[in-house]
């Protein structure tokens, strides 16, 4: 009995220090999840409140209170966590708490107590919010079907149906008898906004599962809100969205713009105010809200639409482009269009009211176009409207260019010649060349209808004005004239042109300014071919230098030339050949060798112009060893022979030419160097053989010189031969054209025959040369030199001789042992008008007849 009364004290006690200390009373607690749409799949936030009646007496300003969370089940604390707030007897508190894992996993508790600067409280009871483990139907998997942020990491949890199944990782932990959680899992971006997430079990005897799936993405992101005006009576507004990313959770993202539902990016209003307006879009989304504002006024803010129903009507250098639009209040509206020609911006702009048409113009004729028409306003301008449809059209036909004449004299005959024109500058499709040839004593004049020919003979060439014009459908160019210069022109003497850098270069100063330039001209100098002229006119005093070196042909001689171009024929000022690219020449020819005392002579002739392939700077002589091939000498020479001073033996000459682009093929020649104090033995009883005839024939006339006196002097006889007599016995006939036959005949007695000496080898080749050819005879140191000239010229030359023909002075027979009879002809082949060449390299020859043993013997 007092033991129950002590107890009953003791409680009483306790009770009032309770009261005392305890000024504050936790009433009226609610736990309860915080719904929203989706809590439902998932509700993550624990809302608790409460009431608290603390005592009058109560005086601090704030008030704390300690609050715990645990998984009732399991009882592990999961949260804990103090708070503050201003005392308030008559409202509730109310504290939220983010759960980790959705509240529906497992059931959870909370309990409070107050506590200050002095006094901690007593503990609340658990009040808890039921989790959906307690009485489950079926396996579950929470959060599920909802949206999170790019980057969260979540935690899901499985709630097995009975308490004997247990799921199979990333479900490791279990939290309740029925509950089992993932590690939190971070979700990264990925291309799939939606992730599927699946709790697999032991059923019995197999397994099943259970899934989920949540979405990922961003709160919306719109960007760029503008208003604009397309019919000058509605607004238009369009947005963007920043990233690409966050298109994912679009379907997520609602937009109303002020008020109006809208779609993603654009939105139409139907009324337009003419003042300034703000338009307001909310975007809105699972994970957040964002709002874009555009303030102006929509007069400024005009973007026109594209002109319809384009057209053309176009002539040869400029179209009209026609339209219409579609919205009435264009009719009046103040504006600016611009065109786009073949792609490119026309550089002109036209303004207007209400612009229908424009005209574009300095168009090429004859050229196919493409045009595009946009326009925008031209009072406040914003922006350039769309474009219209690409309308096509075709420029129509227009005279041609004038063409380009030159002159080119070929074989004896004239050729005009013209440059084809390019389609830019025929203006049309041409349909011949108009060809007129005035005389100029007024006479005659032709015309002719070419079609595609470029090149035309002219029959004479003595001043006519030559007129080529182009003809097309629109009509005939303007006239190209040239004045054909009286036949070709040697006036200027030939040079030499380097190759540089594989082309020709020509300085322009030292040219005077000429009415209308200069023209340079070139063709292949071996190759000339009708019509195979270029040239390049030079305009009026350009100056600097004219270079060309495309499409010439390597190791062919050019002949170029610089003419003036007047009002009269073109004038030649310079002709120059040269090779833009030299190569290695080919062959010399004709290599031959002789014996010629203690040296051999080695002779060739020089390698046949058009194989040349460069200016022959020199010839490579190689001698060789016969059958050792051993290299004996190698010497270089500039002349067509050399003298090698060699043993007696065998060799083999090597003779190669050689240019700046290389050494030529070598010619061979295979000969014996004799020995020459046999040649001097051989040579001394040959002329002592020689002196002892002539001793006798000395003899001999001595004798008979009285008969021989009668015989010579009293009675010349009449020549009787069908050729003329020169004096003193040189006889000559004309042969065939060009070639004359000359005999040496000398007066002898009857008993002796006649000492003739035949020059037939020697045939003068001559041409129209109006060169002279001469040759010499030789007797001993005593010449005779006789004077040739062309067959036309001969004749007088003969009837009035001017020639020094001195008969030899009886000599001492010991003199006369090395009697010779040297001719020489040199003469120069007529420069060949044909080709306009450079006189040629002039041609030695010199037949030597030696008085040897052979000869006398
Ligand atoms: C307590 O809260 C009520 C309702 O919010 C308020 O009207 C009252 O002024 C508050 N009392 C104190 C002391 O702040
Ligand atoms: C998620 O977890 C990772 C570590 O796993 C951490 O670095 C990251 O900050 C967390 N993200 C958030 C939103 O808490
Ligand atoms: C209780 O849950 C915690 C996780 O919060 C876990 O670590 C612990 O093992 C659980 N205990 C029991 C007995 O289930
Ligand atoms: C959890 O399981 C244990 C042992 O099986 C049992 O005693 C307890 O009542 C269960 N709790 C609930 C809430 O079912
Ligand atoms: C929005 O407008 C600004 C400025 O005009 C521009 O720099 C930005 O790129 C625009 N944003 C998007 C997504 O186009
Ligand atoms: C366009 O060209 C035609 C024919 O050449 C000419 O008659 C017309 O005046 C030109 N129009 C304009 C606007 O220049
Ligand atoms: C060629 O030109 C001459 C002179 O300009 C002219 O008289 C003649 O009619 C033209 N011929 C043709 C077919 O155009
Ligand atoms: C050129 O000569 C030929 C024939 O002799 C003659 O038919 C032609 O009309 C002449 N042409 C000119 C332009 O003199
Ligand atoms: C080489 O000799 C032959 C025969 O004598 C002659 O026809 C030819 O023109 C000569 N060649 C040269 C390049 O002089
Ligand atoms: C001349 O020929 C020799 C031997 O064939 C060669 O070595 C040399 O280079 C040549 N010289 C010239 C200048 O071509
Ligand atoms: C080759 O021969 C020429 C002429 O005989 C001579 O001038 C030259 O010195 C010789 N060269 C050599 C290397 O023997």
């Amino acid at each position: 009995m007092s033991v129950w009364l002590l107890c009953a004290l003791l409680f009483s006690l306790i009770g009032r220090t309770k009261q005392d200390g305890h000024l504050t009373t936790i009433k009226e607690v609610k736990v309860y999840a915080e719904e929203t749409d989706t809590s439902e799949d998932g509700a993550w936030v624990l809302n608790v409140a409460w009431r608290d009646e603390f005592s009058e007496n109560y005086v601090f300003k704030k008030i704390s209170y300690e609050i715990e969370v645990f998984y009732t089940e399991n009882m592990s604390r999961v949260h804990s966590e103090t708070i503050h707030v201003m005392p308030n007897k008559t409202t509730f508190y109310h504290w939220k708490w983010t759960s980790p894992i959705p509240l529906q996993c497992t059931s959870h508790s909370v309990r409070l107590r107050h506590r200050d600067q002095l006094y901690v409280g007593e503990w609340t009871p658990l009040y808890t919010y039921n989790g959906q483990d307690l009485n489950p139907v079926e396996a579950m998997v929470y959060p599920r079907d909802q949206v999170f942020m790019i980057g969260s990491n979540i935690t899901f949890c499985c709630i097995m149906e009975t308490v004997s199944n247990v799921p199979y990782p990333p479900f490791g932990i279990q939290i309740s008898n029925r509950t089992y959680i993932t590690e939190p899992i971070h979700f990264y971006w990925h291309n799939e906004s939606t992730t599927d997430i699946e709790c697999v079990f032991k059923k019995g005897s197999s397994d099943a599962s259970e899934g989920a799936s949540v979405f990922i993405g961003y709160p919306p992101d719109d960007q760029n809100l503008t208003c604009i005006t397309r019919d000058l009576s509605s607004v238009e507004c369009h947005w963007e969205r920043s990233t690409k990313k966050a298109q994912l959770i679009q379907r997520e993202t609602k937009y109303k713009l002020n008020g109006r539902d809208c779609t993603f990016g654009q939105c139409g209003l139907p009324a337009m105010t003419k003042q300034v307006t703000k338009w307001t879009l909310v975007a809105k989304n699972p994970l957040g809200v964002k709002t874009l504002t555009d303030i102006a006024d929509p007069t400024h803010r005009v973007k026109m639409r594209a002109p319809i129903q384009i057209s053309h009507v176009a002539y040869a250098r400029n179209v009209t482009l026609r339209w219409r639009w579609n919205e009435k209040n264009y009719a009046s509206f103040p504006m600016i269009c611009a065109v786009k020609l073949n792609g490119n911006f026309y550089k002109e702009h036209f303004s207007g009211k209400g612009l229908l048409a424009l005209v574009l113009k300095n168009l090429q004729p004859f050229t196919k176009y493409t045009a595009q028409v946009r326009c925008g306003s031209n009072e406040s301008f914003y922006e350039w409207g769309s474009w219209s449809e690409i309308t096509e059209f075709t420029t129509k036909e227009d005279n041609p260019e004038a063409v380009d004449v030159w002159i080119q004299y070929f074989e004896q005959n004239a050729y005009v010649l013209w440059k084809s024109l390019t389609p830019q500058q025929s203006h049309g499709i041409l349909t011949g060349y108009n060809i007129t040839i005035t005389n100029p004593k007024g006479g005659s004049q032709f015309d002719i209808i070419l079609n595609t020919q470029l090149c035309y003979k002219i029959n004479e060439t003595n001043g006519q004005t030559i007129t080529v014009q182009a003809t097309n459908s629109a009509g005939l160019s303007p006239p190209s004239t040239i004045i054909a210069p009286s036949y070709p022109d040697n006036e200027v003497s030939i040079s030499h042109i380097n190759s540089s850098n594989g082309g020709f270069e020509i300085s322009l100063e030292e040219y005077r300014c000429s009415t209308c330039g200069l023209v340079v001209e070139w063709f292949l100098t071996y190759n000339k071919s009708q019509c195979g002229v270029e040239w390049e006119r030079i305009p009026k005093c350009d100056r600097g230098t004219w270079n060309k070196s495309d499409n010439l042909k390597p190791g062919e001689r050019y002949t170029v030339s610089v003419y003036a171009c007047s009002n009269d024929a073109p004038k030649l000022l310079k002709r120059s050949e040269g090779y833009a690219i030299e190569e290695k020449p080919g062959k010399v020819e004709n290599l031959t060798g002789k014996n010629n005392g203690i040296t051999i002579e080695l002779s060739w002739n020089k390698v046949p112009l058009h194989l040349q392939k460069g200016f022959i700077q020199g010839y490579n002589v190689t001698t060789l060893l016969s059958g050792s091939e051993k290299i004996i000498n190698n010497t270089v020479t500039k002349e067509h022979k050399v003298n090698l001073k060699l043993d007696p033996g065998s060799y083999i000459f090597r003779v190669s030419a050689f240019t700046s682009g290389g050494e030529g093929d070598y010619t061979m020649f295979k000969m014996e160097k004799e020995n020459f104090d046999q040649v001097i033995a051989a040579t001394i009883v040959g002329c002592s053989a020689a002196a002892l005839v002539f001793i006798i024939i000395t003899v001999l006339c001595y004798r008979k010189r009285k008969w021989l006196k009668k015989l010579l002097y009293p009675d010349i006889p009449e020549p009787k031969l069908a050729g003329k007599w020169i004096t003193k016995g040189i006889y000559c006939t004309q042969m065939t054209e060009g070639y004359v036959k000359c005999d040496i005949q000398e007066a002898q007695s009857s008993e002796h025959p006649a000492l003739s000496e035949s020059l037939h080898g020697l045939d003068l080749i001559s041409s129209n040369s109006k060169v002279p050819a001469h040759f010499y005879i030789n007797f001993s140191e005593s010449p005779v030199e006789v004077l040739y000239y062309p067959v036309e010229k001969l004749t007088s030359i003969l009837e009035n001789p001017s020639y020094n023909l001195t008969m030899p002075e009886p000599v001492d027979v010991p003199q006369i042992s090395n009697l010779t009879l040297e001719m020489q002809d040199d003469y120069i082949p007529a420069p060949n008008f044909d080709q306009n060449n450079l006189v040629k390299d002039s041609e030695s020859y010199k037949p030597q007849s030696t008085c040897t043993d052979e000869k006398l013997l």
